[in-house]
């Protein structure tokens, strides 16, 4: 079985984890019988300065030819006072997540118990660490939604217009994703929105209660964004997956990986269309920036680069097994006490590592 992929490292400490992680997928595909076709492009800053762009025609091609995008991390202050629609963030992250339909963004916010020190959470609320996965929409919403404008008006005043858009269609699609997931998981499941106030949440509410009828055993309750930014922090442990606009989606993955304590750690999918052998093509990254004050220092935490990779295997390679085998290891290298410098506190039991040490250790358990 062979399959072919983009890796696009990007910026900050992109380069470094993503070579770790490639070490990573060489190391799996050998030893689960599986070739990787890759070849590696310019995305972000790096490209802007070897281009004029974030995002070169030539890096878009090679993604359409390839089952899935590996991706690094984009931006950094060198490119921060660009315009913003060639910003590596806004012209190459955003474009890409349209160009590919990459609509069902999945990010993992959990917390291993042997890591809930790292969490601003009171640690006897969450004695067992938690586990949420937040499926995010990606391509529809304020994001996209026209018109979007900022025009001065006869009266002299200047007037800003995003629009909010969502089809049916978009949130059935994207509440199937969250349903399945929940299936996967324990079966419970949180739609977040703003009924109270929006239209767009009234449709949202109403169609993810039409889809749930498609999934019995899946017990699902939903909740307004502002109360459900609360309860995230409250009780973290009682969520299972959690599914909701771009927007909200946004804030809301961000408060959970903060709570996480663990950025270094956490990945993500962006799904789009299924592909002919029945799989998602994706594109898999961290879910943390790119980090520009630890970068080229070698110290990054390799995790959420890594178990990316095990999410591209899972999600758009079938390749489970190897995906299973990258996970088991991660959790092996963090459970025999070793931590990069984002985790380490000194306490009995824990080395530090940096970035190759962290994954050298995974290549061995992997081994
Ligand atoms: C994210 C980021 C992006 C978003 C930005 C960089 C455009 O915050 O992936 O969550 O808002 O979607
Ligand atoms: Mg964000």
């Amino acid at each position: 079985m062979s399959h072919t992929i983009t890796v696009l490292p990007g910026d900050g400490i992109g380069p470094e984890v993503m070579d770790v992680a490639l070490d990573v997928l060489d190391a799996v595909s050998a030893k689960f019988n599986f070739e990787i076709s890759r070849t590696t492009h310019l995305v972000g800053g790096a490209a802007i300065d070897e281009t004029g762009g974030p995002l070169p025609q030539e890096t878009i091609t090679a993604c359409e030819k390839a089952d899935a995008i590996l991706f690094g991390s984009v931006g950094g202050p060198k490119w921060e006072n660009l315009p913003p629609d060639i910003q590596p963030e806004r012209g190459a992250l955003l474009p890409l997540r349209k160009h590919f339909g990459l609509f069902a963004n999945l990010r993992p916010g959990s917390c291993h118990s042997s890591l809930t020190h790292a969490s601003p959470v009171k640690n006897e609320l969450i004695p067992d660490g938690f586990d949420v996965l937040c499926v995010r929409e990606l391509t529809g919403g304020i994001y996209f939604g026209q018109p979007k404008s900022i025009t001065t008006l006869e009266d002299g005043d200047i007037e800003a217009i995003d629009t909010m858009v969502y089809r049916k269609s978009e949130i059935e699609r994207i509440a199937r994703v969250a349903f399945t997931a929940a299936m996967g998981r324990d079966k419970r499941l949180l739609s977040v929105d703003k009924a109270n106030v929006l239209q767009n949440s009234v449709l949202w509410r109403e169609t993810v209660i039409e889809v749930a009828k498609d999934f019995p055993e899946v017990e699902l309750e939903h909740m307004y964004v502002d109360n459900a930014a609360m309860q995230l922090v409250k009780r973290p442990a009682s969520f299972d997956v959690l599914v909701t606009g771009n927007l909200f989606g946004d804030i809301l993955s961000d408060e959970m990986a903060m709570i996480s304590g663990s950025l270094g750690m956490l990945p993500s999918a962006s799904l789009g269309k299924v592909k002919d052998d029945g799989l998602y093509f994706g594109m898999y990254e961290p879910s943390g920036g790119s980090a520009p004050d630890i970068a080229g220092q070698g110290i990054a935490n390799p995790i959420a680069q890594i178990l990316s990779v095990s999410m591209m295997l899972r999600y758009s390679l079938g390749e489970a097994a190897a995906a299973d085998a990258i996970d088991a290891a991660a959790q092996a290298a963090i459970d025999s006490g070793l931590r990069t410098g984002d985790l380490y506190t000194g306490a009995d039991g824990e080395t530090k590592v940096n970035t190759r040490e962290m994954a050298d250790a995974i290549l061995k358990h992997l081994a």
